[in-house]
């Protein structure tokens, strides 16, 4: 492993513990995810529960609640506590605006969120993070988990030479690239977004940098011809999925809710579970515009 990289785990392992009273924190890597436990998300915690899960979140990224019996309205109570709710992209008339049904079944022929991903990142404003909450595993007993990346590690890293080279850099994000790169057009009601974001951003609570990329909906990096955009997405993009170090692995259990920062982790669903089902509802919280 060189310095950097060496240097960049060291600063995360040596901090100093931090001492938890109201809520038990167990992490799933050195680097990255914790399991909550301690805390009913029917009910509202304390403050002092509060801020404790606040400082669990800033600090592991992603975090992990079992067991959780929850009503739509208790999911959207907790996500509340972090901001506002985040609008579904493509409403489905009928349907509560601000919960997303993530379903897979044997008719499924694609599934949302398999591949690396950060949620939203073509809006001017993507969100602060994703509540998703699983109430069915694949029948198979096994699959369907979900990996998340460290991209604060991802970028520290990068050697400095790549670092210079990526500051000051901004990418398109356009929101109908997924679409366009399975050969289909937007629905017709999705006002596309699309929008500039830097290469390297600061995370809005922490200050801390890392590298802000998404292969679905980024087109080109502005400042870049195609050809070099592309040779450099290709080796960020591959820095993400190949280096295992970054990555967390949550296996979920029926009745799990798992809360990721989009602001400095990314996600892949696996979808290896075919052709048996999985079912679950996702709440957003409301963001900022990154800044470098
Ligand atoms: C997503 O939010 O991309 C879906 C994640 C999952 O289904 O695990």
């Amino acid at each position: 492993m060189d310095q950097a990289a060496l240097e960049a785990i060291e600063r995360i392992t040596t901090r100093t513990r931090q001492v938890y009273d109201t809520i038990a924190v167990d992490p799933l890597t050195p680097l990255l995810g914790a399991e909550i436990s301690g805390l009913d998300l029917s009910k509202k915690p304390t403050p002092e529960q509060e801020k404790e899960v606040k400082d669990a979140f800033l600090t592991h990224h992603v975090l992990v609640f079992r067991d959780q019996n929850l009503t739509p309205d208790d999911h959207k109570r907790f996500a509340g506590l972090f901001g506002a709710l985040h609008p579904v992209a493509l409403p489905i008339e009928g349907s509560d605006p601000y919960i997303l049904e993530i379903s897979a079944n044997k008719e499924s022929r694609w599934v949302a969120g398999d591949g690396w991903h950060v949620d939203g990142s073509a809006e001017a404003e993507p969100s602060l993070g994703s509540m998703l909450y699983i109430t069915r595993v694949p029948e198979a007993g096994s699959g369907g988990d979900t990996l998340f990346a460290n991209m604060h590690l991802a970028y520290d890293m990068l050697s400095p030479s790549m670092k210079t080279f990526l500051e000051g850099l901004t990418a398109l994000h356009n929101g109908a690239l997924p679409w366009l790169r399975r050969g289909q057009t937007p629905p017709a009601r999705y006002d596309v977004p699309s929008n500039e974001h830097p290469l390297v951003v600061r995370h809005p609570e922490t200050g801390r940098k890392l590298l802000y990329v998404n292969n679905p909906y980024m087109s080109q990096i502005t400042q870049l011809s195609r050809a070099e955009s592309t040779a450099v997405l290709d080796l960020l993009y591959s820095h993400v999925a190949r280096t295992p170090l970054l990555h967390c692995r949550v296996r979920w259990q029926p009745n799990t809710l798992v809360f990721w920062d989009n602001r400095c982790v990314q996600h892949h669903a696996v979808w290896d579970y075919y052709p048996h089902g999985r079912y679950g509802r996702r709440v957003a919280i409301d963001g900022t515009r990154p800044q470098a």
